[in-house]
């Protein structure tokens, strides 16, 4: 058995659902870990024998920030289009298309190079755990590669078939349908998690409610759990299908309606609404409704999103920071919603929430206190925490 004992946490932010704001904040703390696992939480004073020590020196341990919606298996470029979103051009889907052909025409090793570099970078900031989808292959093999490459660094993989639909289906939605449902579908079940479905009624390139419902359904035959982009562009139905079919979770939630937050509230135990409030940053939207869907009851959790269309940022630190000032969480609120909430959003109870037996995935700050993720927007402050000896330098 291998442990290592963390300590000198100035303030250990365990997110465990007890004290004010639910962060369960302990100061001058200790964990130890054993084969990857918390085995022991303490005063740092008290801390019993481990094979390595790290020292934080007073700074602040978190759980590693889970970032449970990204689209990060892709190749080609599209910051003209962000200049365009800057000036006023909104975003309807279009430039998926783009992404999908400069996709499809880059090898293997490039893709998974392309995705190592992408990982390095979210680890950098203090991100432990990634969701990644497909969605820019659109085809049987393209799909299925991209999600195999995904696994090999996470197994919190969606099957994005149903991004868009395909230009060479422009004229054949519902071919396009039944591809996704049927071989596609068999094809990247083997490498995926999740389903999700663009459910967009304000894009000509995504889903309406009852070709959204066939692809998910159909995914659920398949043994895959459901998650859904809904509501991003203007109201939809994205909102009520995720509930009714008992999503995951529905990403987004822009655009709401009385009826869609009360559908949240009631199946806050079954469906989390997570936002990304960098897409409306770089897409220049206004912000969901943050205030009203915590005060009705929702859960919530908060994802990058990070895509070359509509964010293509991977910072969970920079998405806490918006969230506070363009959205009115407390920084509290923030922190819960991109660790134990996001974590929730993957049903998963071993991350997110730094607990006796689960993962120990620490992120350290580089601050004196977790309030600096918001008091500090753009400053690398966080970053993973290695566990092994050499992986971290000493501090202090
Ligand atoms: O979540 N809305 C659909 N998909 C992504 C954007 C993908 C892209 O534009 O490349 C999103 O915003
Ligand atoms: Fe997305």
């Amino acid at each position: 058995m291998n442990s290592t004992a963390v300590t000198g946490i100035g303030e250990l932010v365990t997110c465990d659902g007890t004290g004010p704001d639910s962060l369960g904040i302990r100061c001058n703390a200790a964990v130890v870990v054993e084969d990857g696992t918390i085995a022991w939480i303490g005063p740092s004073a008290d801390v019993p024998a481990a094979d390595i020590r790290i020292d934080v020196g007073g700074r602040v341990i978190i759980p590693g920030f889970v970032d449970s919606h990204s689209h990060l298996v892709f190749a080609g470029d599209r910051g003209a289009e962000f200049v365009a979103r800057m000036t006023g051009q909104p975003y309807d889907g279009g430039g998926i298309g783009v992404t999908v052909a400069a996709t499809r025409a880059t090898g293997d090793d490039e893709l998974a190079r392309l995705l190592a570099s992408r990982i390095d970078e979210l680890r950098a900031q203090g991100t432990t755990t990634v969701e990644i989808k497909s969605g820019y292959g659109l085809t049987i093999a393209d799909e299925a590669r991209g999600l195999q490459i995904a696994r090999r660094f996470t197994t919190e993989t969606t099957f994005l078939g149903a991004h868009v639909i395909p230009a060479e289906y422009a004229a054949d939605r519902a071919g396009y349908v039944d591809l996704v449902t049927g071989p596609m579908l068999q094809a990247a079940a083997p490498y995926a998690r999740w389903i999700d479905v663009f459910c967009e009624p304000h894009s000509p390139h995504a889903f309406d409610a009852g070709e959204a419902s066939a692809v998910l359904s159909a995914g659920a035959e398949a043994g895959l759990g459901l998650r859904v982009h809904g509501n991003q562009l203007g109201p939809g139905p994205g909102v009520q299908l995720a509930v009714e079919l008992g999503a995951a979770s529905v990403d987004h939630c822009t655009y709401l309606d009385d009826d869609d937050v009360e559908a949240l509230a009631a199946a806050a135990e079954t469906t989390v609404a997570t936002l990304l409030p960098g897409v409306e940053f770089c897409t220049r939207s206004p912000y969901p409704d943050a205030v009203r869907l915590l005060s009705a009851g929702v859960a919530i959790a908060l994802a990058t999103d990070c895509n070359p269309g509509t964010c293509y940022s991977s910072s969970m630190p920079w998405v806490i920071s918006l969230a506070v000032r363009e959205m009115g969480l407390t920084p509290a609120q923030a922190l819960y919603a991109a660790t134990a909430g996001s974590a929730k959003s993957l049903r998963r109870s071993d991350i997110g929430q730094l607990v006796l037996g689960n993962r120990a995935d620490l992120s350290v700050l580089d601050a004196p206190s977790y309030l600096h993720l918001a008091y500090r927007p753009g400053v690398p402050i966080a970053r993973a925490l290695s566990l092994t000896a050499s992986g971290e330098t000493p501090e202090e």
